[in-house]
């Protein structure tokens, strides 16, 4: 897991979600395992639903009421179907944060999950999200809950109607979070509000840091390789070279083919401190900020050099790298993990920010393309992000949305397979 603070820490934490249904604890607990797997901290989330509807596939809103004696049986035996997997998961997958996903509205639910959490010596963190916004919820459940499988094939007006009685039901014994003793975050009204309470681990500040810059306002990011450089052409690596004229040409085409993306939409364009993306970025009419967190992963003592020049020179280092690209940091350099480290704020000021385009390099892009996109550390360095092309990504209630939108301008490939001979395809 490299480099972190909290490994020292060696806690094992259970975050615990809060709240009716339909106010995004799912996608909360999601993000938060998205965002954890991307730093290398195991993160998995323990749906109840999936396991209730093993049991029962298409319940009706009766189900939920606490008067119903084998409803309640039935969610409890897949509330305890979840935490078992999940203690399993804790003691032989090394598992870091479980995230246990349900509504787990009661104080007597909650205070069972406590016991069940203390005798294991895993920390117990609640998120509570709380939002009485009628639109927001209707919005919701119109979006993510009549498609969801409960109501597969069904009617999506009977399945809202259907889902405002699930709802009713679970009100009637909701108990919101105010115990002092515990450990909580309750987001009020996605975000307006933060409550926290003894929160200890540096591990859980940083997840209580990740909730409080996120919101849902609908928004676009979309990325870019700066055009052709002259290092490009030549196959070298690194360095901090002009733009090449097709390069120069991307640049002066890419105001239209963004304009022709972003609309009339604000937008803040981000680069790195180099020349090449600055100067692909030069004709763009909106707002820049340079970041030196966006520079190329640092090739160290291969800076300057082709891959083929790599391969001959340090042949070790060479096969080391496609064994785990991830890993392998250059001499004197960096290695994928360490872009990721100092990707970080960047992740964090995304989350805050609404429409941004960010103009960087290729193993730059793959990081922060993996964060949205969930791409595992094995794939991440081996996606193929061609020159010339620019990529929109869409984030939405459950995954993110891509389009690639290509510049007809030809590029040289920088692309090489794993195990491919050093070799650059024109
Ligand atoms: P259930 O208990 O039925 O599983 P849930 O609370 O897990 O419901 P989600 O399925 O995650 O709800 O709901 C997703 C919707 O909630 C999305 O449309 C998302 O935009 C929205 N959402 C995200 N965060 C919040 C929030 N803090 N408050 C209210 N709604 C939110
Ligand atoms: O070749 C362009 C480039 O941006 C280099 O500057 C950088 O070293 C390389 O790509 C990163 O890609 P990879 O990790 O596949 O070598």
């Amino acid at each position: 897991m490299g480099g972190y603070s909290f490994q020292a820490e060696n806690v094992q934490i259970c975050v615990i979600m809060v709240g009716l249904p339909a106010r995004g604890k799912s996608l909360i607990a999601q993000k938060i395992v998205r965002y954890l797997t991307w730093l290398s901290i195991r993160a998995k989330c323990f749906n109840v639903g999936n396991y209730r509807r093993l049991e029962t596939a298409h319940p009706t809103a009766e189900f939920f009421d606490v008067n119903n004696s084998e409803g309640e049986r039935l969610r409890k035996m897949a509330a305890e179907s979840a935490i078992r997997d999940m203690f399993r998961w804790f003691d032989h997958e090394q598992g870091v944060v479980g995230i246990l996903d349900a509504t787990n509205t009661t104080k007597s639910r909650r205070n069972w999950i406590l016991e069940l959490c203390r005798k294991r010596n895993v920390e117990p963190m609640f998120i509570e999200s709380w939002c009485d916004d009628e639109d927001l919820i209707m919005q919701n459940i119109m979006d993510v809950k009549t498609t969801s499988p409960d109501y597969i094939g069904q009617d999506p007006e009977r399945a809202a109607l259907d889902f405002r009685n699930r709802i009713r039901n679970y009100e009637k014994v909701y108990e919101t979070i105010s115990e002092r003793d515990l450990t909580y975050v309750k987001l009020i009204n996605v975000g307006s509000q933060v409550i926290i309470n003894r929160i200890q681990s540096y591990l859980e500040s940083r997840i209580v840091y990740y909730l409080m810059n996120l919101h849902i306002k609908p928004r676009c990011i979309w990325l870019s390789r700066h055009g052709e450089s002259a290092f490009n052409l030549t196959g070298k690596i690194g360095g901090d070279s002009d733009l090449s004229a097709r390069g120069r040409e991307y640049a002066r085409q890419l105001p239209q083919l963004v304009k022709m993306s972003v609309g009339d939409r604000p937008l803040t364009v981000w680069t790195s401190t180099l020349k090449r993306t600055q100067q692909t970025a030069k004709y763009l009419p909106y707002r820049q900020l340079t970041w030196k967190a966006l520079d190329e992963l640092d090739a160290g003592q291969c800076d300057g050099l082709t891959y083929e020049e790599i391969e001959s020179r340090y042949p070790d280092d060479f096969a080391a790298r496609d064994e785990n690209k991830y890993e392998y940091r250059y001499p004197g350099g960096e290695s994928y993990r360490d872009v990721v480290v100092r990707l970080e704020p960047i992740i964090m000021e995304l989350e805050r920010q609404e429409n941004i385009m960010i103009v960087t390099h290729q193993a730059v892009l793959r990081c922060i393309y993996a964060y949205f996109m969930n791409v595992s550390q094995d794939q991440s360095p081996w996606m193929e992000v061609p020159l010339h092309t620019l990529i929109k990504l869409e984030p939405k209630a459950y995954g993110t949305e891509v389009i690639r939108i290509k510049a007809d301008i030809p590029a040289v490939s920088t692309y090489r397979e794993k195990g491919q001979s050093a070799k650059i395809k024109k």
